[in-house]
C-alpha cells in the first residue's frame, strides 16, 4: 500500500515532476514490503491437452522460417496477456517442429533449455555438437552459443522452452543474432568430445582449455534410473530429487537457472520448503496433484505449472498410476548468487 499523497502540495509535486525525481517515502513499502517479496506471478496450470491442438494449428498456420521459432508462450497471467515471461525470472513456452523442418540457427544472450515432451527424430545442434532428443531429455543451449533445431523422424516433435530472458529483460540485455545458413553444421570433433565428457574423460590436449557447459544433453534415460536408484536408498519421507549440475564442477548446469527432477513415490505426500525462487514445474511421467499457495492443479504428463516465490506446495503422484516424475526449473542458482536464496518451513 502506498503511503498517504496528500501532505505535499501542488506546487512541489510539479517541481518534482519537473526535475524527474520522485518521493521515495510515497513508493517505500512497494518497493520493500514487509516480510516477503510482493510478487506479480500467479501460479497456473497449462495441460498439454490444451496446448497441443493450438499449437498444431499454429504448424499449419505458420511456416518455421517465417515464425523463426514456433512457440506459444506460457504467459503468466499475472501479468496479463501476452506476457513474455511464466514467472518473475523464468520465460517458457511450448515449441513445435514438424517432420523435415529446420528452426534456423541463432544465438542470444539469455541461457535457454529445452524438455522434450513429444516426438522422435528431433534434435538440437548446439555450436556444432549434435544432441538428440528424447522425451524428458534436457538439453540445453546456453547464453552466446549458436544453435539450431531440425526434426528427421515423422510426426510432431514438442518441447518446452525455459529462459532467464526477464533476467536479461529486467538488465536491458536481451538480443538475438541470426545466423549463417551454414553456421551451425555439426561438428563431429564437438559431438564425439562431449560424448568423452559425458563419461568423464577429456581429450588431454583439450584441458588447457575450459569449458562452462560440459554437457549440453541430459538424457532422461539416465535420469529416471538415478531417481528410482535413489528412491530405494531414502530414509521414508525424504524426498527424491536430483540436481542437474555441470559434471566437472558441480555448480548448477546454466548460471541463473536451475533444474532438479523430482520422483514423487505414489500416494506419498510431498510439502517441500518454501523457497526463494518462483518455479515452472513439468510433468514429464505420470499423474497426480499439486496445491500450489491454495490452488489445486490436477496434472498428467506434458502439463506445465508455475509457482511464485515463497510459494506453499505439495504435490501428489496418483496412487494407482505408480511413481510420477516432476521437473523443477527455478532461478535458485541466480538468488544464491545475489546471497539472497531463502528456504523457509511449510505451514
Ligand atoms: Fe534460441
Amino acid at each position: 500500500m502506498e503511503h498517504e499523497t496528500t501532505e505535499l502540495s501542488r506546487e512541489y509535486r510539479g517541481a518534482l515532476a519537473d526535475a524527474k525525481l520522485t518521493p521515495l517515502w510515497e513508493h517505500l513499502s512497494n518497493a520493500l514490503p514487509h516480510g516477503l517479496p510482493a510478487g506479480l506471478t500467479s501460479a497456473n496450470l497449462w495441460r498439454y491437452q490444451d496446448v497441443r491442438p493450438l499449437l498444431l494449428q499454429a504448424g499449419e498456420q505458420v511456416p518455421v522460417e517465417k515464425a523463426e521459432r514456433r512457440v506459444l508462450v506460457l504467459s503468466d497471467p499475472g501479468r496479463g496477456q501476452a506476457a513474455m515471461q511464466a514467472t518473475g525470472g523464468i520465460y517458457a513456452g511450448i515449441q513445435l517442429i514438424l517432420p523435415g523442418e529446420t528452426a534456423p540457427t541463432h544465438r542470444h544472450s539469455p541461457s535457454a533449455a529445452r524438455v522434450v515432451i513429444e516426438g522422435k527424430g528431433g534434435f538440437t545442434v548446439v555450436n556444432g555438437q549434435r544432441c538428440d532428443m528424447e522425451p524428458g531429455d534436457v538439453i540445453l543451449t546456453p547464453s552466446g552459443q549458436w544453435h539450431d533445431h531440425g526434426h528427421d523422424g515423422v510426426g510432431p516433435f514438442t518441447w518446452l522452452d525455459v529462459l532467464d530472458l526477464p533476467v536479461f529483460t529486467a538488465v536491458e540485455s536481451s538480443y538475438a543474432e541470426p545466423g549463417r545458413a551454414s553456421c551451425n553444421q555439426e561438428d563431429g570433433q564437438a559431438t564425439m568430445q562431449s560424448r568423452f565428457r559425458s563419461n568423464g574423460l577429456a581429450v588431454a590436449h583439450s584441458l588447457q582449455r575450459t569449458n562452462p557447459y560440459p554437457m549440453l544433453r541430459f538424457p532422461w534415460k539416465t535420469t529416471r534410473a538415478a531417481l528410482i536408484e535413489l528412491a530405494d536408498n531414502v530414509a521414508q519421507g525424504e524426498s527424491v530429487e536430483l540436481s542437474y549440475v555441470n559434471p566437472e564442477t558441480g555448480e548448477s548446469c546454466l548460471p541463473i537457472l536451475g533444474f532438479t527432477a523430482i520422483m514423487l513415490p505414489a500416494g506419498q505426500d510431498l510439502t517441500p520448503a518454501r523457497r526463494s525462487p518462483g518455479a515452472v514445474f513439468h510433468v514429464v511421467e505420470g499423474s497426480g496433484e499439486s496445491s500450489v499457495d491454495g490452488k489445486t492443479f490436477a496434472w498428467s504428463a506434458g502439463d506445465t505449472f508455475t509457482a511464485s516465490t515463497f510459494a506453499q506446495l505439495s504435490h501428489r503422484a496418483d496412487t494407482a498410476k505408480g511413481p510420477a516424475f516432476l521437473l523443477r526449473i527455478d532461478d535458485a542458482p541466480l538468488h544464491k548468487k545475489l546471497g539472497f536464496f531463502q528456504e523457509r518451513k511449510s505451514a
